[in-house]
């Protein structure tokens, strides 16, 4: 049987979605999942969002996620989407995170970025202590052959 794979993704800017809805494309049957936050929790500019994400980080207070989550228990990989912020992920993956904790399926991040992605990779597996990570992509292409070696 086809493993069974969810796509959740946080994007603050519409770029991570263009690589999940390719991910979609290229994974039938996926299904898709947002991670979304409540209105008002970062603001429009993209370095006072830097400010509130570093606050978050540094004091342990992680955004609340809107909606309900889904059920893990049912995908035998999760591929988590966001993009890079100070060479981290978005602080909305930590919450998403930690809200898998037992997931005992495989888990791996895709993740955009204007060049500097700096420890993204190292940071993701950090926050996603627990879970079983394997190797991320940082969008762009050869999405196929990532692919391919994760299913
Ligand atoms: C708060 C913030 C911090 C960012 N930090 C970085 C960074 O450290 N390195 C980088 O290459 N791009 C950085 N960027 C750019 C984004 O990673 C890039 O534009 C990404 O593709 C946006 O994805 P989205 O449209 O899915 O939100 C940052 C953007 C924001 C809003």
């Amino acid at each position: 049987m086809a493993a069974k794979v969810l796509i959740a993704t946080y994007s603050k800017t519409g770029s991570t979605k263009r690589v999940a809805d390719q991910l979609q494309n290229l994974i039938p049957g996926a299904d898709t999942f947002e991670i979304k936050v409540p209105a008002g929790t970062f603001p429009n500019d993209m370095f006072a969002t830097n400010d509130v994400a570093k606050e978050q980080i540094d004091s342990g207070n992680y955004p609340e996620l809107a909606g309900t989550m889904p059920d893990f228990s049912k995908y035998d990989l999760v591929l988590v989407g966001s993009p890079v912020w100070s060479a981290a992920p978005a602080t909305p993956i930590h919450t998403f995170l930690e809200k898998m904790a037992g997931f005992s399926g495989k888990v791996a991040t895709f993740y955009t970025h204007a060049g500097t992605p700096g420890a993204y990779e190292q940071v993701f597996e950090q926050w996603a202590q627990g879970l079983n990570v394997l190797p991320g992509h940082a969008g762009g292409s050869n999405l196929q052959q990532w692919v391919d070696k994760l299913l």
